[in-house]
């Protein structure tokens, strides 16, 4: 980029936009999940602090950049999803545990997965069959507004793979610091732990939401306006 466009982009624009992420508190989950240590668990709100430290740290630098510096600026527009996505993933995951486990079957995610694998057992042992995939990363239930879908999905690391415009529903850290001092190499132990413990209720909300987001809103008005299971069961929104 020419010296004088990025200098312009640096220092009058960027700074408009910058702003400070906060860390998130998520404490109150070591008393609500006695079976998962807290000493694991303090170990893991600390790397996510480092995350939304290494966010604001990015966004600082961007913000006091000379007008010399374009291989930093885009260095640092290439970490930046790294580090943002690694805050927002842990934000999700955090969020939706803490609950009891158990999916009521009247819920508008119940309902959506029985209609796409007939059972919630069918589509839990798919969804725990890609937590066991090899490497480091998530296994995300997301909601695709666009085809009323829900899709089991792998995530490596943070930032490869994500389904762009698919809800988030259900969001798990595969990553060894998330259970490896706790449940060593059993991956499938510490999954069905975590499942003891998913707050559905957060989960259905997210659902919930997710035909009204604009993108979502673009598709229906393309396709005419047929409502998806989703629609069909809530009010309407503007
Ligand atoms: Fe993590």
């Amino acid at each position: 980029m020419n010296r004088i466009i990025l200098s312009l982009v640096v220092s009058c624009i960027f700074p408009l936009l910058a702003v400070e992420y906060k860390v998130r508190d998520y404490k109150y989950l070591i008393e609500k999940m006695p079976k998962i240590d807290s000493g694991l668990q303090e170990i893991h709100f600390k790397l996510y602090e480092g995350y939304v430290n290494q966010v604001n740290l990015l966004n600082k630098l961007l913000e006091n950049m000379g007008a010399d510096s374009a291989f930093t600026f885009q260095a640092i527009k290439r970490q930046m999803g790294w580090e943002f996505d690694g805050m927002v993933l842990h934000e999700l995951f955090f969020s939706n545990l803490g609950g009891d486990g158990k999916l009521s079957p009247n819920s508008v995610t119940s309902k959506k997965i029985k209609q796409q694998w007939g059972s919630y057992e069918k589509w839990m042992e798919e969804f725990k069959e890609t937590c066991n995939e090899r490497g480091i990363g998530w296994t995300i239930l997301y909601y695709d507004p666009d085809k009323d879908l829900l899709i089991n999905a792998w995530i490596s690391e943070h930032s490869t793979g994500l389904f762009a415009t698919a809800t988030p529903l259900l969001v798990v850290d595969l990553w060894e610091h998330a259970y490896l001092c706790q449940f060593k190499t059993d991956r499938n132990k510490y999954v069905d732990t975590v499942f003891e413990y998913i707050d559905w209720g957060v989960v259905n909300d997210r659902m919930k939401n997710a035909p009204f987001s604009s993108r979502a809103k673009e598709l229906r008005k393309e396709r005419g306006d047929q409502m998806s299971l989703v629609e069909k069961t809530l009010p309407a929104k503007s």
